[in-house]
């Protein structure tokens, strides 16, 4: 009977990030998601955006004002009876290692793409990621009630530039002003007269079965309803039919179009992620395959936040449920040290609020209070020396030189160093040939975090400096001999990481590039497993 319970609640569950450039409307149709989950009783909150009141998902724009890491980034929106956890990835400025190590976490992915600009540099460099995951992608065209590139070259953009076979799930009829309503190809029905429903749920408003239909022909007249049928006609010629397989195997992405801001459209995606997305299934672990279905708890840590309570700097830090059930006051093997801790306390979020929980369940997020000696990529089981798979570091974009105005303070300054790049904050490089101290991160914002947090929790003050690095790849060989013979040879672009892993700081693209050349037995690899 508890597995039959377990089974439902795991089928019961949709876990998934929004990923998109900022701007394209994620806040937007997120707050749509809380208002159709109930969550919320008023949508139009975001069109303010002095308001105090409204739910915003980028909860990071806070923290660029404090300086400091204060919120949290995880939402479950109930639907339809299902579970929808919805993982915030830090987006604007704050984008950061972060807004990647999300995509560790869940089952699939909503791309948001705004119709007016096609497909920007930030979601280029996010589906980039899901692709060495292997993650579904459910694809929204947003803004349709504003101008709009023609609904053909979006997809053809799609399918060029991110290399994705789409599949049209809906059409819409025209955009801007005269954004009409949307065809759902498999239902072949017409969802119309948006203006008109700007706050409901579309499938209250009105529909027409069938695009043969006459009532169509009435409705928008002959010649729009000519040309419409004529577009389909084509897009089912021109688009691969949906295939829920191609999907799961992230070979094809489902297409639907609509607009955040007037809900409409919203819920044809949503009803997707329940029908087609996948509830949580397996991790791979160094040993084996865990499956969600098995009884014993297993998760692994993919975000830490400090600050969260500033009255009492605390550190949360978040765990994937990958299988079994969290149950209060359970104990929980903290593989990597081989310790029992017992968690009476694990957290659920919503928005800027926790809540305590007594129960949780795989693709569920928790956070529980972590000390110092939890890192990102650390496995929780029951007893099972498990280490998950996947959680890693990613090549940092920009690089700084870390001045110290006391050399006296260097040590307490390794300690905080250490300390938040373990909660992944920030990435630390030390050359081999010398003591200097260099940071990375993949935004800027990143590094007024850790002036401010080492001043406010270390008491030291510290300046950068520009350094000319282009990236970081981590070095590996098959065989030692050639790696002792790269190191020989490459000492001034070597470092090591704060793990002691050899890496590369290579100084332009060319550099990159010819070293790479030069050295076919090594291995430069632009991410490194926690
Ligand atoms: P983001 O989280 O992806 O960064 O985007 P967000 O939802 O904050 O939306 C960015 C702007 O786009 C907002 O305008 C929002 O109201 C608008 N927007 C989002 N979805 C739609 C849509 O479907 N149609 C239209 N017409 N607008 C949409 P804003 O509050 O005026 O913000 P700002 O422009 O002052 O920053």
């Amino acid at each position: 009977m508890f597995k039959d319970y377990r089974k439902i609640q795991i089928n019961k569950r949709r876990t998934f990030a929004i990923i998109s450039h900022p701007d394209a409307g994620k806040s937007t149709l997120t707050e749509k998601f809380l208002f159709l989950g109930n969550i919320i009783r008023q949508v139009g909150m975001t069109q303010s955006k002095k308001s105090k009141n409204y739910i915003k998902s980028d909860w990071m724009k806070i923290e660029k004002k404090r300086g400091i890491s204060i919120t949290t980034s995880v939402m479950q929106i109930p639907y339809c009876g299902y579970l929808i956890n919805l993982l915030d990835t830090p987006g604007h400025e704050d984008f950061s290692e972060d807004t990647y190590r999300v995509l560790t976490a869940v089952d699939f992915c909503l791309m948001v793409i705004d119709s007016a600009k096609g497909i920007e540099e930030r979601t280029k460099k996010l589906i980039d990621v899901t692709r060495t995951y292997s993650i579904p992608i459910i694809t929204f065209f947003n803004k349709l009630d504003r101008n709009s590139i023609d609904f053909i070259e979006l997809i053809d953009q799609l399918e060029r530039e991110l290399k994705m076979v789409c599949s049209p799930i809906t059409w819409p009829i025209d955009y801007g002003n005269f954004f009409t309503g949307i065809y759902h190809i498999l239902e072949d029905i017409v969802y119309f007269n948006c203006r008109q429903y700007v706050h409901n749920d579309v499938k209250h408003s009105n529909i027409i079965h069938g695009l043969n239909n006459v009532l169509l022909d009435d409705i928008f007249g002959n010649k729009l309803v000519k040309q419409f049928r004529e577009e389909i006609e084509l897009i089912k010629v021109v688009y691969r039919p949906f295939n829920h397989l191609s999907f799961l195997h992230s070979n094809l992405t489902p297409v639907f179009f609509g607009s955040a801001l007037k809900n409409f459209g919203v819920s044809h995606v949503l009803d997707s992620i329940l029908k087609w997305a996948p509830p949580p299934t397996f991790k791979i672990s160094h040993t084996r395959k865990v499956k969600s279905s098995e009884k014993k708890f297993s998760g692994f840590v993919f975000k830490i936040q400090a600050n969260m309570d500033l009255k009492h700097r605390d550190r949360i830090a978040f765990i994937r449920i990958v299988s079994g059930e969290y149950e209060k006051g359970m104990k929980l093997y903290h593989v990597r040290t081989k310790k029992f801790f017992i968690k009476s306390e694990a957290f659920s979020f919503l928005a800027g609020t926790r809540f305590l929980i007594s129960q949780a369940y795989p693709g569920d997020i928790i956070g529980i209070h972590s000390h110092n000696k939890i890192k990102i990529g650390d496995t929780f089981t029951e007893g099972e020396n498990l280490k998950f798979l996947g959680i890693s570091k990613f090549s940092p974009d920009i690089f700084k030189l870390i001045y110290l105005d006391n050399s006296l303070k260097k040590k307490q300054l390794l300690k905080g160093l250490i300390q938040l790049s373990e909660e992944g904050a920030i990435q630390v490089f030390r050359p081999i040939t010398n003591n200097s101290l260099i940071l990375g991160a993949i935004g800027d914002l990143q590094f007024d975090i850790v002036v401010e947090r080492l001043k406010i929790e270390y008491n030291i003050c510290i300046i950068y400096k520009k350094i000319n690095v282009f990236s970081v790849r981590w070095i590996e060989a098959q065989r030692h001999d050639k790696i002792i013979d790269f190191k020989e040879r490459n000492k001034v672009n070597l470092a090591v990481d704060i793990d002691d892993n050899l890496v590369y700081l290579s100084t332009t693209s060319i550099n990159l590039s010819l070293i790479q050349a030069r050295y076919p037995h090594i291995i430069f690899r632009d991410t490194c497993e926690y």
